[in-house]
């Protein structure tokens, strides 16, 4: 009896997942994945014996590969969908199990590792036994989106408890945990970090992008339970993150280089699933935070997914202009470099988000950046806004419906019939490759499917963020040259420096403040960037044989022009 419905549960759903709608993908798929998830949460978890209460394992399969470790990044993605799902009410049940995650985490911060100890740089560490020790081969490290992750999926519990009237716990338990993740991550951002995928040392698009997110929503924390001796340093490091994340976009290329280092094309899943962790669905289309529907990440969604389309043999025939299998990067090799059902899903995830958005605001923009995305739907398209009563509105829309459910269908095309989601799938024929039940896939899933459904989360305060006046990176705008000219006369040996209010002018150090060119003398000479529109203040200082003299007081000031450039005559005082 039970082996009988056990088979015709199978023929259902081989044949369902084989050539059925995303509905039906998703009726039988929703369930499986969320069990995949469970089974692979310790302590009972069906495929997860050997592991500690509250931890993840990335997948069951201990050889080639051997996932059968907990990875930071991989548990706070997986428990972030179980905490949406419980603090939307989707799942009440979820409760202990998530108390089990944050207990189990707390203790993962305090093991020593070979990135450090708790306060030397051990949160940095990826990967860790089941049993909560310390892994010690040599592996990338360290990897400093886990922190940041973890503060997130903490973060939403928190709020949620709060809001259920327990700020107590979140007092006294969760926020001592998330305040260490936060100041690592405002301590440690500007250094180089392991992409998400474990092989590039240098800054990554994902790691800069999720420590922005966890610094924004830990300020607001911070403020609501009154633990504000954070919240200025946090300012500022977010401030300073958001800056830098605005530098990995590639204008001549129209899309956002993945990794500052690796040496490749640069075109990353690492960015669409930047796009789908750091929606907020209250900041519109924000292009400074990369929201799903801004123009540069649908842009960079286009040039990301056409670097498959003759990569793949699964791909061909189908038009240029349809869904095809995605995987991490073109250039990937790692177990055959294959398409993976997680990157395939966050592609239709982003373009579900951006439809939740386009439908709420009622109107929707193409861009000069955007077009080469838009044209793919209908060609005849030109840059403007486009109104939801409007054709043009109702023709996109539609046709992006269909190009995201496109890529929940190739999926579901290499779905086995029993519904298990590995790794990868064989770029030439299909079948699945490298790890079984892989627990990240499985909750890729479900955020997929939540979002095709139109569900959205609480924001985490994306909404109308500006980048600070004193931001020029990856920009040429923005920032003016001017020039100092200063008549000084000195002795032989002596120098003229500048140094002032800016980060440009070197915020007054003296050790670090600028040189000027004596080429002209007695008229001494420097052209630096500053920010535009902005009131800026400066000293020259005199240094022989070390000594320093500064100009007497008060400080010299200048606002700087919008655009252009500027010169400024002065005489040493
Ligand atoms: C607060 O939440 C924690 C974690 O779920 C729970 O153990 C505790 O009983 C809650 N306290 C109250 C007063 O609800
Ligand atoms: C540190 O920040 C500066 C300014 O944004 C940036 O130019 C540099 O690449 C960053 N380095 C790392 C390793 O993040
Ligand atoms: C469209 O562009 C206008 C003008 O820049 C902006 O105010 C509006 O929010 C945009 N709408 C969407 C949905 O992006
Ligand atoms: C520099 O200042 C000195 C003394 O004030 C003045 O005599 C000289 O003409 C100035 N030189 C220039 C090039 O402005
Ligand atoms: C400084 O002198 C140059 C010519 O040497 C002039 O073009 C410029 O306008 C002067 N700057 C100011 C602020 O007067």
């Amino acid at each position: 009896m039970r082996l009988s419905l056990v088979s015709a549960f199978i023929y259902v759903c081989g044949a369902l997942a084989q050539s059925g709608s995303v509905s039906s993908y998703i009726s039988t798929e929703s369930p499986i994945a969320k069990a995949g998830v469970l089974a692979n949460i310790g302590p009972s978890g069906a495929k997860s014996s050997g592991a500690d209460s509250g931890i993840v394992i990335a997948s069951p399969s201990s050889t080639n590969p051997d996932y059968l470790y907990t990875w930071t990044r991989d548990s706070s993605l997986v428990f972030k969908a179980l905490i949406d799902q419980f603090t939307t009410g989707a799942d009440t049940s979820l409760r202990g199990l998530i108390d089990e995650f944050i207990s189990a985490e707390a203790i993962l911060q305090q093991v020593s590792n070979p990135s450090g100890t708790v306060s030397t740089g051990g949160l940095g560490e990826p990967k860790f036994n089941i049993d909560e020790t310390a892994f010690t081969g040599a592996w990338g490290r360290p990897q400093r989106d886990g922190p940041a992750l973890r503060a997130t999926a903490m973060i939403t519990y928190a709020n949620w408890l709060i809001a259920d009237g327990n700020t107590t716990f979140v007092t006294n338990t969760v926020w001592p945990i998330i305040e260490l993740d936060l100041n690592y991550v405002a301590g440690n951002w500007n250094q180089t970090t392991f992409d998400l995928w474990e092989e590039v040392d240098s800054s990554s698009f994902f790691t800069t992008a999720v420590q922005h997110r966890s610094l924004r929503e830990g300020i607001t924390l911070a403020n609501a339970i009154g633990q504000t001796s954070v919240v200025s340093n946090f300012e500022t490091q977010a401030d300073d993150l958001l800056c830098f994340l605005q530098s990995y976009w590639n204008p001549s290329g129209n899309y956002i280089t993945a990794n500052t280092g690796g040496g490749r094309s640069g075109k990353d899943a690492n960015t669409v699933l930047t796009s789908i962790h750091t929606f907020d669905p209250a900041a519109g289309c924000d292009v400074v935070t990369f929201q799903p529907c801004s123009d540069k990440a649908l842009a960079n969604l286009k040039v990301y997914v056409d670097s498959f389309r003759s990569i793949y043999a699964i791909n061909s025939g189908i038009a240029s202009n349809a869904a095809v299998a995605t995987g991490r990067y073109p250039e990937d090799s790692y177990q055959g470099g294959n398409p993976w059902y997680l990157a395939t899903f966050a592609v239709a995830e982003q373009l579900y988000d951006a439809l939740i958005v386009w439908n709420q605001q009622g109107e929707l923009n193409v861009t000069s950046t955007s077009l080469a995305f838009f044209q793919q739907f209908l060609p005849s398209v030109t840059a403007g806004t486009y109104a939801s009563s409007s054709s043009t509105f109702s023709t996109l829309t539609s046709a992006v419906k269909t190009f995201a459910d496109g890529f929940v269908l190739e999926n579901a095309q290499y779905t086995p019939s029993d519904g298990g989601l590995a790794e990868q799938y064989s770029r030439s024929n299909g079948t699945p490759v490298s790890a079984v039940d892989l627990t990240w896939s499985y909750a890729s899933a479900l955020t997929v499917f939540a979002a095709e459904a139109g569900t959205t989360f609480a924001s985490w305060g994306a909404a109308g963020l500006e980048l600070p006046s004193t931001c020029s990176a990856g920009t040429s705008s923005g920032t003016v040259a001017v020039t100092f000219n200063v008549n000084a006369t000195t002795v032989w040996g002596e120098n003229i420096y500048i140094t002032g209010s800016v980060p440009a002018l070197q915020e007054w150090s003296t050790s670090t403040a600028l040189l000027l060119s004596s080429a002209d003398y007695p008229i001494w000479s420097i052209t630096v960037d500053l920010p535009a529109s902005t009131q800026v203040q400066y000293k020259y200082i005199r240094i022989y044989n070390g000594q320093v003299t500064w100009e007497s007081d008060p400080n010299d000031e200048i606002t700087t022009p919008a655009s252009g450039s500027y010169i400024e005559n002065d005489t040493w005082r």
